[in-house]
């Protein structure tokens, strides 16, 4: 127990109080097979190739399949070992792969879902992410709102959130901004003096799966000025970066600002469109072919759009919040 409370008092000063030594970007969804993996690698290997040492993780546990993206086989170790035993370090299990100043986590084991990784477990591992020394760290989810899924999630500096324009991944993508938005908002619930109002209103008639948090600032905060203002301020810590991916006509390229402006208007989430990227068979023939994209495809439209996407996310120029 002691142990417990001594690591979470250290992670607690973590969040946000301290400086990550590194730029942390999760790639989260609402959805499975948008493309989180795909743009994840890609973004690792453009950083690296920009100049930026960079680690990608493998968080999607359950179902971690990065090394394939990365062209390469299964590495000997992975984050099972970390969680395993207390003792080993997430330095230790960064492995090099065939980019220069990129190295990479593995993740990959039958034995751990998100539901298996415990208060303790979790703390552990943010608290490691945080400390790993590097310009950049890539963090790879799972899809959908699992709890743990949300925490990694939220502890990134810049939260990516993927959908392609089949209409069940765009509702996906709000769900997903929803439900992080309230877990935001439940680890300030004391802070905030909201804990009892963000139960009721939850708990309430749904005409989603989870409610709209313009709704709960109107209807909840509304009341109070002073509450209000302090949620809008959480609020603005988060900053939704959205990713259209699979694009193949016109018409599906302008889902990108469509959902920018819906998340903005309707459910009051701060969003932002970070990039739109084509569909190109080129993505799943050179996985196939076991290499990257990038290495054989230099001519391509998705090529250069990647490229836009991280050389715009490492600007200095670009937007940064704390990570909480
Ligand atoms: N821009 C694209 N053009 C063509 N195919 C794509 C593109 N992006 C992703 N794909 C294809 O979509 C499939 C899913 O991609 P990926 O594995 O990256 O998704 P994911 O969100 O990580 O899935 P999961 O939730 O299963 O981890 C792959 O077969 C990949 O080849
Ligand atoms: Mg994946």
């Amino acid at each position: 127990l002691e142990q417990f409370n001594s690591e979470n008092d250290e992670f607690t000063s973590y969040r946000g109080r301290v400086q990550a030594a590194s730029t942390i970007i999760a790639v989260g969804a609402g959805k499975g097979g948008v493309g989180k993996s795909f743009v994840s690698s890609s973004l690792a290997i453009f950083l690296a190739q920009l100049g930026y040492n960079t680690v990608i993780m493998d968080l999607d546990l359950g179902a971690a399949n990065l090394h394939t993206w990365l062209g390469q086989g299964l590495p000997p170790r992975s984050i099972q070992e970390f969680l395993n035993d207390p003792t080993i370090k997430l330095e230790d299990l960064c492995a090099d792969t065939m980019w220069s100043k990129l190295r990479f986590i593995s993740g990959a084991s039958e034995m751990i879902l998100p539901a298996d990784v415990n208060d303790y477990a979790r703390a552990r591992l943010m608290s490691s992410i945080y400390k790993l020394p590097s310009d950049f760290i890539i963090l790879d989810l799972s899809a959908g709102t699992h709890l743990t899924t949300l925490d990694f999630f939220l502890m990134a500096h810049h939260n990516l959130v993927l959908f392609t324009p089949e209409p069940s991944s765009v509702e996906n993508a709000y769900r997903f901004m929803k439900a992080a938005f309230y877990r935001k908002l439940k680890r300030y619930e004391y802070e905030l003096q909201i804990k009892e109002q963000l139960e009721l209103f939850l708990a309430g008639p749904q005409t989603g799966s989870v409610r709209s948090p313009a709704e709960f600032l109107r209807r909840v905060c509304g009341r109070d000025p002073v509450i209000s203002h302090k949620v809008t301020n959480v609020m603005k810590q988060l900053d939704f970066r959205v990713v259209l991916n699979q694009v193949r006509t016109a018409q599906d390229a302008t889902l990108g600002p469509a959902i920018q402006s819906v998340a903005h208007k309707h459910f009051g989430l701060p969003c932002n469109l970070l990039g739109t990227l084509d569909y190109d068979n080129a993505v799943w023939q050179s996985l196939r072919q076991k290499h990257h994209l990038l290495m054989a495809n230099r001519q391509s439209h998705l090529y250069a759009q990647l490229m836009g996407m991280a050389r715009r996310i490492s600007s200095p120029q670009t937007s940064f919040k704390a990570a909480a």
